[in-house]
């Protein structure tokens, strides 16, 4: 980056993203020092090719350029997610053409035991909350029903199905959108529990 650049480039904004806790989980800013660890996380097809923009092979580059690049613009959100200190992968609130939009992945070693739920969740709690967004966005490749099951499980509706260009199968394919509004995060949030009284 050239001096003039490095004057015109917004500030980072790591200090406004709040370490967020689950009941596991810790959500935190990326860091620099995360480099090696998101590259040997992330460096899976499986994991790109159900993610728009992750390239495959990932190499630690790119983990650079990912994380220069993150928490610039006030109403985004980008959080690596760590189990007992160590990451395990990441998630993101980012502001697309249509809208904010929350997207996830996780090392796959750690699939299966509920933690992107956990994270998803938090996520939109921020972004509802601190974040004051009144929607959210996301999208499943068809064949991904892990990631759709994720969305429907934090509160997401179904809108339609759309082509989508996916950058490590350099092609486009069929991705289900998914869209959760203020309205229906808070009636779910207050859904508190009936106590049977007879
Ligand atoms: C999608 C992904 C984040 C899910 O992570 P995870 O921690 O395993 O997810 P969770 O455990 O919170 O929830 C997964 C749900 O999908 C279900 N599921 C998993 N595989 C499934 C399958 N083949 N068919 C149907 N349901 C399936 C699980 O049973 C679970 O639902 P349940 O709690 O009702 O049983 C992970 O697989 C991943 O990183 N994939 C690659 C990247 C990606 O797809 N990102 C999302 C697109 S932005």
């Amino acid at each position: 980056m050239t001096l003039s650049e490095q004057a015109f480039a917004p500030a980072r904004r790591d200090d406004v993203v709040p370490v967020l806790a689950t009941a596991r989980l810790k959500l935190r800013a990326p860091r620099r020092s995360d480099c090696k660890a998101i590259t040997v996380l992330v460096n899976d097809r499986r994991i790109a090719a159900n993610t728009a923009r992750i390239p495959h092979p990932y190499a630690i580059e790119d983990a650079e350029q990912f994380i220069a690049a993150v928490n610039k613009r006030e109403g985004e959100a980008c959080f690596v997610i760590t189990l007992d200190s160590a990451p395990i992968g990441v998630c993101s609130v980012e502001l697309r053409e249509d809208g904010p939009e929350l997207g996830y992945w996780l090392g796959v070693a750690h699939w299966g035991r509920g933690f992107a739920t956990e994270a998803a969740r938090a996520l939109i709690d921020h972004a509802f909350g601190d974040l004051e967004h009144e929607a959210l966005i996301s999208g499943a490749r068809v064949n991904n029903p892990a990631s759709r099951r994720v969305l429907e499980k934090c509160g997401f509706q179904w809108t339609g199905v759309r082509l989508s260009r996916i950058r490590a199968i350099n092609s486009a394919a069929p991705v289900d959108r998914f869209r959760l509004d203020r309205g229906l995060w808070a009636s779910l949030k207050s859904w508190g529990h009936v106590n049977r009284v007879a």
